[in-house]
């Protein structure tokens, strides 16, 4: 490894890449856990990069991204810019001896994301995708409520993840630079089915694609062994039920609001008189919400481990086998019905 100690007896320095909504979001959550220090962050515009850097009282900036891959003062990198870039600059920091924690979507398919995996592994570097719904304290109690049997056997489950997002050209419509839905948006439900139900034996999807190719909107059903199913969905068109729901033999759990960062848990069990009308239970939101995931994260590279066992490579690996699927999929129908004549894009 150059330069770094796979243990920290001290502190952990920080990289931010990128300068947009989900850095100013990272940076104060960081700032939030003891034992961590940001020491530099990049962006490709020098002005922009000495600007977040006083903002949230950083020692330094730069806009050459080799200099910060290459930072004695360095330990770890959190890339947090647009999901197209994720795959080649994730790449230059591992093999500059960093470690890295990439924004979701780690990157753009499978093949990208095993050889990120391989390569940390290779060089004894942690490497996760920061899917910090995983990480939230309600979320974590789904999981453990779920394999109490509160619920009885879970059976089937629905999630979407729909907002019309304002077509301001920004990354979101744009093809080159991480478009789309599934990637940005779909994951959060892919994620959730994952981890409930493993890895789907069966996929059905469908959905609209612009002219350009730009995924819009999904609606796909995954099909699990024994019958159980998970009906999901995305869209930046339309708005779809941010909650989720988890159904049993006794009973169902909701995570009501945006179910990947929601703070309560609805428990849909017991007797007939709890069942319609249960008492939340409620969790706290530290920070922005990634506070968990980062002080994880954090104590995970501490341990001098190279993946993390909430999210690690299999887990995130297995997501993406799915959303390939998917995105295969819609693209044959859609290539399909336009050759039968049908419009199948905006
Ligand atoms: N976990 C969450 O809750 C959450 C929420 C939103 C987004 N995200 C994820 O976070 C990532 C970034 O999202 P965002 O909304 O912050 O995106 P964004 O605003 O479009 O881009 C983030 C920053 O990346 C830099 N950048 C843009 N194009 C680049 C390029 N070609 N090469 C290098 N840097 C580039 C820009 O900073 P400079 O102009 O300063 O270089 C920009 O401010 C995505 O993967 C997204 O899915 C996660």
């Amino acid at each position: 490894m150059d330069g770094t100690s796979s243990h920290f007896h001290g502190t952990l320095r920080w990289a931010i890449a990128g300068t947009g909504s989900i850095s100013r979001s990272i940076v104060p959550d960081l700032q939030l856990i003891p034992g961590n220090h940001i020491e530099v962050v990049f962006s490709r515009d020098h002005t922009k990069a000495a600007r977040f850097a006083e903002e949230f009282g950083l020692p330094r900036s730069t806009n050459d991204y080799t200099s910060l891959i290459t930072d004695p003062l360095v330990d770890a990198l959190y890339l947090a810019t647009p999901f197209a870039t994720h795959a080649a600059m994730a790449r230059q920091a591992l093999n500059a001896g960093k470690h890295v924690i990439i924004e979701k979507p780690m990157a753009t398919n499978t093949h990208e994301v095993q050889e990120l995996f391989a390569l940390a592994e290779h060089r004894g570097l942690f490497l996760m995708e920061a899917m910090w719904m995983k990480f939230n304290p309600a979320f974590q109690h789904l999981v453990e409520l779920l394999e109490s049997g509160i619920i009885g056997t879970p059976a089937s489950l629905r999630a979407g993840f729909g907002f019309p997002l304002i077509p301001d050209g920004g990354s979101r419509w744009d093809v080159a630079r991480s478009g789309g839905t599934l990637l940005d948006q779909g994951i959060y439900p892919v994620t959730l089915a994952h981890t409930i139900f493993g890895e789907p034996a069966s996929i059905n999807a469908r959905g609209r694609l612009r002219a350009d190719g730009l995924d819009f909107a999904e609606h796909f059903t995954l099909e699990f062994e024994d019958g159980r199913f998970a009906q999901c969905a995305s869209s930046m068109t339309e708005f779809l039920d941010p909650s989720a729901a988890i159904s049993g033999t006794k009973g169902w759990i909701t995570l009501p609001g945006m179910f990947w960062t929601s703070t309560t848990l609805l428990v849909h069990g017991g007797s007939w008189a709890t069942m319609f009308a249960p008492d939340p239970i409620q969790h706290h939101r530290e920070g922005n919400g990634y506070v968990p995931m980062l002080r994880a994260a954090g104590e995970a590279i501490r341990s001098g481990a190279t993946q993390h066992p909430t999210h690690p490579a299999s887990h995130t690996i297995a997501v993406f086998r799915t959303l390939d699927t998917i995105r295969h999929q819609v693209e044959e129908a859609a290539a399909t019905s336009e050759s039968d004549g049908h419009i199948t894009h905006a």
